[in-house]
């Protein structure tokens, strides 16, 4: 049968990104340009700065992109482009030029979700089978999602307060790690102890929803009070405490929905997907409580926001003729 390839794009947040897909698995090319030296004296993504630098990059990229997958405009089968959630003047920036590539090519426009993305990075390393549950952690989102198919999705638990890579980005300010100082503090937190025993938020809750704000309340209670006795801080050592709370939640509250839910798989998704200790824990829990189910987690390279992962989701919606037509517009609040 004739391979379905699709241009995907990603401009969601500060990667401007494209990739060719070939039927929702192997990746022919995955450009991605990183902005994040341009937010890092900010502390701070800055909406601004991020559409201007997409504006710069996208026709780039999307060139680099095909060149790479050594195919013209007349071989592929669609365009797809993420049209939420995220920022809105970064969304527009990719929706327009797949429209524009779309109307140009006479090709089908697919329009996706970029959390469905984050979970389908996983279908390019491995074979995604249903049902499923995924933990979907990224900066924006903290969501447990059950699949019992490649299209039907279900929120079964979320964060109440920040995300988990938003509390990582957020504490890190605090000891001044640079932004995102969600990879510093997991590399820091390799080295030290949980010496400072957070708390656990909704850890025995009868839900699976999480909170991550009263953890980072205490930890920066627990700087500023050191700081204002003069006492000397372990900077290490509260990492690895920090990041021992987040990952005992993240790892009790996955492992006891995906028991209820009877799934055959764990799946993994999101930029703190890259996040060692979050990886190992999991893998441990799984291995030890859960050997029948299978845990699958991305590599390090498609964690984090790349276009890769939305050709991968798209792939579903092409096979279903679940296409955009030119109204397409970018959705900044859009849920799964
Ligand atoms: O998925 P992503 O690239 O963008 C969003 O869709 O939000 O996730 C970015 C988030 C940032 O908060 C970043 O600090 C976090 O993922 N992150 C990590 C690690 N690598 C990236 N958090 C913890 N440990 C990591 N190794
Ligand atoms: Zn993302």
């Amino acid at each position: 049968m004739k391979k379905k390839r699709i241009l995907a794009i990603e401009t969601s947040c500060d990667e401007t990104s494209a990739a060719v897909i070939e039927d929702g698995k192997v990746i022919l090319s995955n450009i991605v340009a990183s902005q994040i030296k341009s937010h890092q004296r900010f502390g701070g993504v800055v909406p601004e700065i991020a559409s201007r630098h997409h504006v710069e990059q996208i026709t780039l990229i999307i060139e680099e992109a095909m060149t790479e997958a050594g195919i013209e405009y007349t071989e592929l089968d669609a365009v797809a482009v993420t049209e939420g959630p995220g920022l809105v003047g970064a969304l527009l920036i990719g929706v327009n030029a797949a429209k524009a590539i779309a109307f140009a090519h006479s090709l089908p426009l697919i329009a996706v979700n970029h959390i469905k993305g984050h979970i389908f990075a996983n279908q390019l390393s491995d074979d995604m089978t249903f049902p499923l549950l995924s933990l979907v952690v990224s900066g924006g989102h903290t969501e447990l999602i059950y699949m019992s198919s490649p299209d039907s999705f279900e929120i079964i638990g979320e964060t109440r307060d920040d995300a988990a890579g938003e509390a990582y980005d957020k504490i890190g300010r605090v000891i001044g790690v640079p932004y995102p100082g969600g990879k510093h503090i997991d590399e820091m937190a390799h080295r030290g102890n949980d010496t400072y025993h957070f708390p656990r938020a909704m850890m025995t809750e009868d839900n699976y929803d999480f909170s991550f704000s009263g953890l980072k309340s205490s930890f920066i209670n627990t700087v500023h009070n050191a700081r204002q006795k003069g006492e000397e801080l372990n900077t290490i050592d509260l990492a690895a405490s920090f990041q021992a709370a987040v990952t005992d939640v993240l790892v009790d509250k996955t492992i006891r929905a995906a028991r209820e839910k009877q799934v055959q798989q764990l799946v993994l998704a999101g930029g703190v997907a890259a996040n060692k200790g979050l990886r190992q824990a999991l893998t441990e829990a799984v291995t030890n409580e859960m050997p029948d189910v299978e845990l699958l987690i991305p590599p390090l390279n498609l964690c984090g926001d790349n276009a890769a992962m939305i050709g991968a989701a798209a792939f579903v919606q092409l096979e279903n003729e679940e296409f955009a037509d030119y109204t397409l517009n970018g959705k900044p609040g859009l849920s799964v």
